[in-house]
C-alpha cells in the first residue's frame, strides 16, 4: 500500500533522509522507530505530499506522492507531530473546516464529525477554541483530523506524544483498532511504544538510514543472535586451555573483583556450558558463576543507534 524507493531528502548540504525504501503492505500496522533527528517526520512530510524529496520515489496505492498529490491526499490521513491547527478556531469548527476540505458535505459531515470526536474524547471540549486546549487534547484533534475522512491510509507521527499515560494506553488501543480498516505507518522514539502497540512489523531508522526492519520477533531473534556465555572464576585461569573447547566462536576475558570473567561465544551455546564445566574441573578453575546472557530488542536499539531509550 505504501511503497517508498531509494527515497533521499536534503536540507541544503545536510543529508536529513538517505537512500530510505520500505514497503507497509495493505492491512499492516509499521512502526517507524529512531531516535530524535533520524528522519522519521521528514519522510512521513514527503509521503503525506508536504515536502518534495531530493531524489527517490513513494507511492500510496500505487500512486505517486509527488505526481498524483491530489489523488493521494485522498487516501491518506496525517497526523503531523506538531499539528497546524487554527488556534481562533473552536474544536467543533476546524473539524467541519477540515470536513469541508476533504469533500465531506451535509449529513455525512455531521456524522464523521460526531464519530471522530467520540473515537478522540473530545467531546467535552468540542466548543473549545483551540488556542486554549492543553497539549495532548491539541494532539487529539489532530487525530481527529486524520480519521475525519476514513482514509484507508493512516500516516501518524508520534500519535502518543504528549499524551498522559491514560491517553497514550486508550490511544493504543485506538490504533490496534483502527488497524483492521486501514494500513496505519505511526512513528515514535521510544522502543515501548513500538512493543506495546500491536505493529505487525518495525522499520528502524538512525541517521536517516534504515538500520533493520521486520517483525518484533525477527529483530528480537536478530538481538538475540548476540548471545553469549559469562563465567566468572575465582582467581587466575590458563585462557590458553579454552582452545581446546569444541565450537567456541569467540571468546574475550576481564578482570573482575578477585576473579575473571569470560565472554564467550559458540554456535550452540546449550552444549558450551557442560564442556566449560569439564574444562574448569579437568584445569582447577573454581567457578563462580555461569549464566547466558541474551541481548534484548532494547540493547539491539542500543547498539544501532548508540543512544540509551526512553
Ligand atoms: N526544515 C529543515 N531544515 C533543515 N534541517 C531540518 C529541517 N527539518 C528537519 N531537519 C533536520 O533533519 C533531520 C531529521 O529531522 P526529522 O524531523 O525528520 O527527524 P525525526 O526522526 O522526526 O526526529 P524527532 O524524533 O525529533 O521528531 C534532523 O537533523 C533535523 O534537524
Ligand atoms: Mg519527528
Amino acid at each position: 500500500m505504501i511503497h517508498v524507493s531509494r527515497l533521499t531528502k536534503f536540507y541544503g548540504d545536510y543529508p536529513a533522509v538517505q537512500d530510505v525504501s520500505f514497503d507497509v503492505p495493505a492491512g499492516q500496522i509499521v512502526g517507524f522507530l529512531g531516535p530524535n533527528g533520524a528522519g522519521k517526520s521528514t519522510t512521513m512530510r514527503i509521503l503525506a505530499g508536504y515536502l518534495t524529496a531530493t531524489s527517490g520515489q513513494a507511492t500510496i496505492d500505487g500512486l505517486d506522492v509527488l505526481w498524483d498529490s491530489v489523488e493521494v491526499r485522498r487516501r491518506i490521513g496525517y497526523m503531523p507531530e506538531s499539528c497546524p491547527l487554527y488556534q481562533e478556531m473552536r474544536v467543533h469548527e476546524y473539524l467541519r473546516f477540515r470536513a469541508g476540505i476533504k469533500g465531506l458535505h451535509g449529513g455525512k459531515r455531521r456524522q464523521r464529525i460526531d464519530f471522530v470526536l467520540k473515537r478522540c474524547w473530545l467531546e467535552d471540549v468540542r466548543r473549545q477554541l483551540i488556542g486554549t486546549l492543553s497539549k495532548g487534547y491539541r494532539q487529539r484533534v489532530g487525530l481527529a483530523d486524520a480519521l475525519l475522512a476514513s482514509p484507508p491510509v493512516l500516516i501518524l507521527d508520534e500519535p502518543t506524544a504528549g499524551l498522559d499515560p491514560a491517553q497514550i494506553r486508550a490511544t493504543r488501543a485506538l490504533i490496534h483498532e483502527l488497524g483492521r480498516e486501514h494500513t496505519i505507518l505511526l512513528s515514535t522514539h521510544i522502543l515501548s511504544e513500538v512493543e506495546k502497540t500491536p505493529c505487525d512489523r518495525v522499520i528502524i531508522i538512525h541517521e536517516g538510514r534504515v538500520a533493520a526492519s521486520g517483525t518484533l520477533a525477527d529483530l528480537q531473534e536478530k538481538a538475540s543472535a548476540n548471545a553469549c556465555l559469562i563465567a566468572d572464576f575465582d582467581g587466575s585461569i590458563d585462557e590458553e586451555a579454552l582452545g581446546g573447547l569444541p565450537g567456541l566462536t569467540d571468546a574475550a576475558s576481564a578482570k573482575i573483583d578477585g576473579g575473571v570473567r569470560l565472554r564467550l561465544h559458540a554456535g550452540d551455546l546449550g552444549s558450551l556450558t557442560p564442556r566449560l564445566c569439564g574444562l574448569a574441573a579437568a584445569q582447577g578453575w573454581k567457578i563462580r558463576q555461569i549464566r547466558p546472557e541474551r541481548p534484548t530488542l532494547e540493547d539491539l536499539f542500543v547498539q544501532i543507534t548508540g543512544r540509551e531509550t526512553a
